[in-house]
């Protein structure tokens, strides 16, 4: 058996015309949803985190560094986007390009990244909202909104948004877009009512020393920030439910990815501008900064953009999940009968249902925070290969029409590989432990199930 075999472009669109989804997304749906499922807990907790543990106010070159790696890599995806327009995003990249058993980890490495990020946003979500409560005068009982590991019960917040949301997945990718149009609003408002109030306090005494941690404090910093840009290649999975895939994916992505990237510095910069560093590490920074300059309205607000925008992130990351597990199914590579299509409502009902089980199980149970780092790893890994991948398509297929082609791409892929490759290299070695014993786990499931089951040996 050929471990390394490859997917043919054009059975790939055909299989994608006959899947039966909706095409109605456009570029500003496409837009929306790479903000949606970018701008959540990474920049309403992990921007103070990151400032306080890691590079103090140089968490804005954090967040450059990981937005160049981002970019780059965004650029190969953007490429294979035009060129294989189909939900799987990497997965489906590194099949046309690297072969099966390579694709069969980029995809295991996705799973991981959508299925830790989702739940650790469900938790940080049920963290918002018990803390919204709280400040109402509302105590929500200790048992029920915590884990058993933090001496909880259950998550019942974390549970419960899962299922919402899983329920307007299955109900269809439009009416999700609307929700998520609606969300991201109020989101951004959030977002430029900080900037706006924030912005004028600013004293440029607070960026003194600007990098107390030196320069290895911000590269552990953009490793860590990276988490704030996981949820932008989820634009990619929406591949078969675009009006005009070729010509709007590049376009979402690389769009969602710029604006991301600018609220992201200036964030960072008018939080560190307007409170010491040292007092940022807390679980609600932004909010906590327009409390300590007296503005306790504006806080609230944040508080509520807060909990919108996080909303957004699961609902972005819950939908690339189920695309994840769709294109796997129908390769084979995961039991094939759960990819089947709603009559009705033309979504992958059974792998969405199932993806957000699994998530809700994880949130409401499992002590996230230890393993959240894990969906760093997988989605650099899976950035690094498909920069691999696009180099290797160009010399193998040069002749395949190319609606957007990544500029430079003899610079741009291997300063990707590099970037992506950095920042793998700046994480704990706790999370690359971990990391190892994933993928090895998921050689085994490859060799057992995957390769026999595989749609390629029929
Ligand atoms: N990028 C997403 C967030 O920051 C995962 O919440």
């Amino acid at each position: 058996m050929n471990f390394f075999r490859t997917k043919d472009i054009e059975q790939m669109k055909q299989m994608a015309l006959a899947s039966g989804m909706v095409k109605n997304l456009g570029v500003i749906d496409l837009i929306l949803l790479g903000i949606g499922g970018v701008i959540g807990t990474g920049i309403f907790v992990l921007t103070g985190v990151a400032a306080a543990k890691y590079a103090g106010p140089a968490v804005m070159l954090s967040f450059i560094i990981s937005g160049f790696a981002c970019g780059m890599a965004g650029l190969a995806y953007a490429e294979f986007s035009s060129i294989v327009p189909i939900s799987g995003s990497a997965y489906t990249y590194s099949y046309a390009s690297l072969g099966e058993i390579v694709a069969f980890i980029v995809g295991w490495n996705l799973v991981l990244e959508y299925t830790v990020t989702s739940s650790a946003v469900a938790a940080g979500w049920s963290g918002y909202v018990t803390g919204l409560f709280q400040s109402a005068g509302v105590q929500l009982p200790f048992a029920f909104t915590h884990v058993p590991a933090d001496g909880g019960l259950i998550n019942i917040p974390a549970i419960l948004i899962t299922l919402l949301l899983s329920f307007f997945l299955v109900r269809g990718t439009k009416e999700s877009t609307k929700l998520n149009r609606i969300l991201v609003g109020v989101k951004l408002l959030a977002i430029f009512i900080f900037l706006f109030l924030a912005g004028p306090k600013v004293d440029t005494m607070n960026w003194h020393p600007f990098m107390p941690f030196g320069f290895s404090g911000v590269a552990g910093g953009a490793a860590i920030v990276f988490f704030a840009y996981i949820g932008f290649d989820a634009v990619a999975t929406t591949a078969e439910e675009c009006k005009n895939p070729a010509r709007d994916l590049p376009r979402g992505m690389i769009g969602s990815l710029i604006i991301c990237t600018l609220l992201y510095v200036a964030v960072a910069g008018v939080l560190t501008g307007v409170v010491p560093y040292t007092s940022l590490n807390n679980p609600e920074p932004v909010a906590y900064a327009l409390r300590y300059i007296g503005y306790n309205i504006g806080s609230a607000l944040v508080g509520v953009g807060a909990i919108c925008g996080i909303t957004t992130v699961l609902l972005v990351l819950l939908y690339g999940q189920a695309r994840i597990f769709f294109a796997m199914s129908r390769d084979g590579m995961i039991p094939a009968q759960i990819c089947k299509i709603h009559s009705k409502y033309r979504t992958p009902y059974i792998v969405t249902t199932v993806g957000c089980i699994v998530v809700s199980v994880i949130a409401g149970f499992a002590p996230i925070g230890v393993i959240a780092e894990m969906a760093n790893i997988g989605t650099l890994s899976a950035f690094f290969v498909a920069a691999v991948g696009v180099m290797v398509l160009r010399l193998r297929k040069p002749d395949l029409p190319r609606k957007f082609r990544c500029p430079a791409v003899w610079a741009v892929g291997p300063l990707a590989v590099f970037s992506c490759g950095y920042l793998m290299y700046n994480l704990p070695i706790e999370t690359w432990i971990r990391f190892i014993v994933w993928c090895t786990i998921g050689l085994f499931i490859y060799f057992g199930y995957s390769c026999k089951h595989s749609l390629l040996n029929k």
